[in-house]
């Protein structure tokens, strides 16, 4: 097991697949992009799979959600979730991407073993996305939600960021139109993992925010929390129900105390926080021939000292030198 001296046991691995992305949102990247990681530095899809395969069948991974970047490009993609989708235990298989290109590559990941979806999506104004992601592409999105719900790739969820002055003001007619389709909308909080490090706690939009700026427009009754385990969401029945709307607020609720999370970048670092400042590199030894058992240990070991918390609240807070971009959601 991945456990660590907080004893809690990470279940859940997220595998970015690449630190490229088609868009360039501005909480994420300036309009240039970034040095992408050169590609002998990127684990092959073999390596990749073999490592997703000790996580599974030996360090209790259940869950298996992949990232980038934007892991749509990343070719090998309908083969990597093939290759866990026949692991035995078979973990649940989800991704995590921006919807470009969904729309025509939905089935085969469903195909392929892929379980279900969430979309990065944070307006449904043409111009508004524009502004935000520096790309006019909000019906390429839109038709790759459809498609992921058409191919089953259900629940589909929605990931929206609000941006002060940007977006915020259209929470509410981002929240009608999912519950239009039947997506599961959840709102994060912006967290300092930005590229540029313009992150700033007095411009944030906080959850509280989030949910005054619902309510104008919906009424919201927290749902049960009992059941919320080690889920980041906080829900709210929306006007009664059975539709609900989730917040999670990272920055201002942290909910490190149940995280099961634990990383791998595409460059094969294990991180055990997003936050983290201290990576284990996995890539090195697996070139250098390690065993299976040898890779594992060293897995553990990076878990094992998992810190309590994110410490974003510390007056001695510092952002991870990697961004978001390069670490996976
Ligand atoms: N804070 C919060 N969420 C972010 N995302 C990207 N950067 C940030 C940030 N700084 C979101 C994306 C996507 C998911 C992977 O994380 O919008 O939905
Ligand atoms: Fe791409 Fe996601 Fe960053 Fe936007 S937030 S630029 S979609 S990686």
């Amino acid at each position: 097991m991945l456990s660590d001296s907080y004893g809690r046991v990470a279940t859940d691995l997220r595998v970015s697949l690449t630190d490229r992305c088609n868009l360039r949102c501005t909480y994420c990247m300036p309009p240039e992009g970034l040095d992408w990681l050169p590609t002998p530095e990127l684990l092959t899809d073999d390596e990749v799979i073999r490592l997703i395969r000790i996580g599974v069948t030996q360090l209790g991974i259940r869950e298996v959600r992949f990232t980038g970047g934007e892991p749509l490009l990343r070719r090998g993609l309908p083969s990597i979730v093939a290759a866990t989708a026949a692991l035995d235990p078979r973990p649940r298989i989800a991704l995590t991407t921006n919807g470009i290109g969904l729309n025509r590559i939905a089935p085969t990941l469903a195909e392929a073993g892929l379980d279900r979806v969430n979309v990065s999506l944070d307006t449904v104004d043409a111009d508004t996305f524009e502004k935000l992601t520096r790309r006019r592409r909000l019906d390429d999105v839109l038709a790759g939600l459809a498609a992921a719900a058409h191919a089953g790739l259900t629940p589909v969820k929605v990931n929206a960021v609000l941006m002060r002055d940007i977006n915020d003001h259209e929470a509410p007619d981002l929240l009608a139109y999912c519950l239009e389709h039947g997506y599961q909308l959840r709102f994060i909080e912006q967290m300092p993992l930005d590229a540029q490090h313009r992150w700033q706690r007095a411009t944030m939009v906080t959850a509280d925010e989030i949910l005054d700026r619902l309510s104008q427009a919906y009424t919201l009754t927290p749902a049960d929390t009992a059941q919320r385990g080690s889920a980041p969401a906080e829900l709210f029945w929306v006007d009664g129900g059975p539709a609900t709307v989730g917040v999670i607020a990272s920055v201002t609720r942290p909910f490190c105390g149940a995280c099961n999370r634990v990383r791998l970048t595409a460059d094969g670092q294990v991180r055990n926080c997003l936050f983290a400042r201290k990576e284990s590199d996995l890539r090195g030894p697996l070139r250098a021939g390690a065993s299976d058992a040898e890779l594992a240990e060293r897995w553990r070991a990076a878990v094992a000292t998992k810190l309590p918390g994110h410490g974003i609240n510390d007056p001695s807070f510092l952002q991870p030198s990697r961004p978001m971009s390069a670490i996976g959601g």
